[in-house]
């Protein structure tokens, strides 16, 4: 037994997961409790269900410390400090729904010996609320700021770690800078209220540069600029930053959209109307779907028009495709009359039933053959490698929508590509 603190996770998705791990990186002993029982099997084997780089390295190299189960027992007793990291996703209302946390609260006693440590997001408040109906348990807000791609480097060197508690949890949260402290972050300590809110604006000023960018983009089309020049000048401002500045098809994934909507909806719910998010959604909306009058310049009706959409995952190096990108442009394109082929390396077959009908193919090449036009979605590197002349030869029409300004402009045109970015 290592002599660092036990920890327990509760909920074993893909932050429980990546959390569990680096913890036991860190030389915890860690009990992660799932309710499922297939996937605890599968990861008492070994087997990770997600892709994300280093994350099957690690439950390997750490699985002497790291014990999965479906019973809430061994947890509560071998660890004090319990991280909770189930989805809290949006309801039809636009608020968060808790209801997995209240599970998991539910099956907990009033031992003042355990705290709860929320991973998930959540809306602010709910710290709040749980110490009320529960005082005996200890509460510490630690909201994650892992990005899916990149989260095991993401967690072991954080540009920050966020602890908020209330006098009452003090020695739980200094537990947890005593956790963190090999990380060697800034740690912010703050109040339960304030950390939740770090969560959702953090998420909400990211989304805000990513819509901000896209209509400076389609601004700039119109004006004979081009964005990525203009995203490298503002970007070295230090006060802008370069980062979150690709102008591109519209955020996406289970983070952005729903931290918005819940931001907004948060706001609306005390009467405030909070009209600069309000914006940015509607913006992320509209991106999505100027890809269609991008292909209608060029092609005229798509009735019928062969279009291959490359990537599906709403960003590279994740099988994610919630509130992808590519599933808007397929719904669209299915709704006027084309034919949609789609390819990912890894994403596709997951999105098979959200694809409106969309053909999937085995590779690139295979979805570019035939088609009228292709259409970057998502920037897996193998794109950039791809053998243009081949692709040329290969398509009826050789038009490249290229949706995050990826590939070689120049290189296209001198192949003999009709080629169409973001604000170029
Ligand atoms: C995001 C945040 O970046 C994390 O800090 C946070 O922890 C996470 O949400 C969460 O709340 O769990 P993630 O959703 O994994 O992480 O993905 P990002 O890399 O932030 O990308 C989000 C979307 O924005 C993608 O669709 C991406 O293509 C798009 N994007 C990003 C742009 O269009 N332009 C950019 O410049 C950057």
């Amino acid at each position: 037994m290592s002599e660092k603190e036990p920890i327990g996770v509760i909920g074993v998705g893909w932050v429980g997961l990546v959390t569990a791990s680096c913890l036991a990186e860190l030389g915890h002993e860690v009990w992660a409790r799932d309710i499922l029982a297939d996937k605890v099997e599968s990861l008492s084997r070994g087997e990770v269900p997600i892709h994300e780089p280093g994350l099957p390295e690690l439950v390997a190299k750490n699985s002497a410390r790291l014990h999965f189960t479906t019973d809430m027992a061994p947890v509560l007793e071998h660890a004090r400090l319990l991280f909770v990291c189930v989805d809290t996703p949006p309801t039809y209302s636009g608020d968060a729904d808790l209801s997995r946390v209240e599970a998991v609260i539910a099956e907990l006693g009033d031992s003042d010996e355990h705290a709860l440590v929320m991973k998930s997001t959540v809306p602010v408040g709910t710290g709040r609320s749980i110490q009320r109906r529960r005082d005996g348990l200890g509460y510490v807000s630690n909201p994650e700021f892992l990005q899916e791609g990149s989260a095991v480097p993401d967690f072991m060197k954080p540009d920050r770690v966020v602890i908020g508690a209330d006098n009452r949890s003090g020695r739980f949260a200094d537990r947890m800078e005593a956790l963190y402290e090999p990380l060697d972050a800034p740690i912010v300590r703050t109040d339960v209220a304030s950390a939740e809110m770090i969560k959702l604006a953090s998420n909400a000023f990211l989304a805000t540069k990513i819509s901000f960018i896209n209509e400076i983009a389609n601004v700039s089309e119109e004006l004979g600029a081009d964005v990525s020049e203009v995203a490298r000048g503002m970007g070295l401002d230090d006060r802008i930053g370069p980062r979150f500045l690709r102008a591109g098809v519209g955020f996406g994934g289970s983070c952005f959209p729903k931290d918005v909507q819940a931001l907004k909806q948060l706001a609306g719910n005390t009467g405030y109307h909070f009209q600069l998010l309000t914006a940015v959604v509607e913006v992320n909306e509209l991106q999505k779907r100027r890809t269609i009058g991008k292909l209608q310049k060029h092609l005229g009706s798509l009735v019928g028009k062969e279009i291959a959409l490359l990537g599906v995952a709403f960003k590279p190096n994740t099988d994610d495709i919630r509130e992808a990108t590519s599933l808007v442009l397929s719904g669209r394109l299915a709704g006027e009359g084309a034919n949609v082929r789609v390819y990912d390396p890894v994403a596709a077959t997951r999105a098979d039933e959200m694809l409106a009908g969309a053909r999937i193919s085995d590779s690139a090449l295979e979805a570019v053959d035939g088609a009228d036009a292709a259409v970057l979605v998502t920037e897996w590197p193998e794109f950039a490698d791809l053998d243009w002349a081949e692709v040329r030869e290969k398509m009826r029409v050789p038009l490249i929508v290229d949706g995050r300004n990826f590939l070689d402009r120049q290189a296209l045109i001198e192949a003999g590509f009709t080629y169409e970015g973001i604000g170029r």
